[in-house]
């Protein structure tokens, strides 16, 4: 097989970030006080391969969608660098692509306006139309097009938002828990077109799940976090074909190793 050289896309040194607790009830136990400074993100250090597939997994409400923000440009932080391609992050690029969890879909837009609007550089328009069709192709929406949000399935809703994202032709694809709110089989569905869409691209992906087994099947590699202030509790590259098989192997040692360090039973 072709090696292809590795790059580094995005190097974060020291990263730390703290947030002024505004909340002046605690509802969780380990909550930060009213007007306290809390502590969220704690010196983390990690790099990304160009074209890379990484995954952040960690605790609900331990700071991966800060760290995605602050890697997108979104979010200031106290200390510590965020290199991409080399260079200081300063601002957002549009070719830093996000996909949330929530329904970002405009719900008076069709389908197909909404993928248009990723769209929206290409001058020509026959090009324009070509590349639309294509792409609500390529994430299976075809006779769908125009449909609009409240008339398409949760998963088809994230199906438009991917083809929205990668009709961009995004260097860097964020992708924070998209499938989190599916139904299981969509969920596995979706894992597999991402699996699909990545091979076909030349982007980047860093991909929130709070889903181990998510993680496993999709990651080149996999940053696992702690619960807040989130440190890295381990960093593992995954050379593993897909599909990918959970349950035999030396995936499945790594797995186990990342229930345990959660303070999970793999085998429930
Ligand atoms: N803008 C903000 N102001 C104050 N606290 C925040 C803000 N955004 C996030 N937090 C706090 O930072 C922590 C991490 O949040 P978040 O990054 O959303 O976690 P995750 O995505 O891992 O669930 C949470 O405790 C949250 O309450
Ligand atoms: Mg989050």
């Amino acid at each position: 097989m072709e090696q292809k050289e590795k790059m580094t896309k995005i190097l974060v040194k020291g990263l730390k970030k703290t947030f002024l607790e505004r909340r002046s009830r605690l509802r969780y136990p380990g909550q930060c006080h009213h007007r306290e400074t809390c502590l969220v993100l704690d010196n983390l250090t990690f790099s990304v391969d160009q074209g890379s597939f990484t995954c952040f997994v960690g605790p609900s409400g331990c700071g991966k969608s800060t760290l995605l923000r602050i890697i997108a440009g979104f979010e200031s932080k106290n200390e510590g660098t965020v290199l991409i391609d080399g260079k200081v992050l300063h601002a957002p690029s549009e070719k830093h692509v996000f996909v949330f969890q929530e329904d970002g879909l405009f719900p008076w837009l069709t389908a197909w306006q909404n993928v248009a609007i990723g769209a929206r550089r290409i001058t020509d328009p026959e090009k324009r139309t070509h590349e639309i069709e294509e792409h609500i192709e390529l994430v299976g929406l075809s006779g769908f097009e125009d449909h609009y949000p409240h008339e398409l399935s949760g998963g088809m809703k994230r199906r438009a938002e991917v083809a929205r994202a990668l009709i961009v032709e995004p260097d860097i694809l964020f992708m924070d828990e998209p499938f989190g709110a599916l139904d299981f089989v969509t969920r596995l569905q979706m894992r597999e077109e991402m699996v699909n869409v990545h091979t076909m691209y030349d982007m980047t992906i860093l991909f929130i799940t709070h889903d181990i087994d998510e993680a496993l099947q999709l990651g080149d590699q996999v940053i696992v976090l702690s619960d807040r202030p989130a440190r890295i509790n381990a960093d593992i590259k995954l050379d593993f074909p897909h599909p990918r098989d959970l349950t035999t192997g030396s995936i499945a040692e790594i797995r186990k190793e990342i229930y345990y360090q959660m303070g999970l039973h793999p085998a429930l």
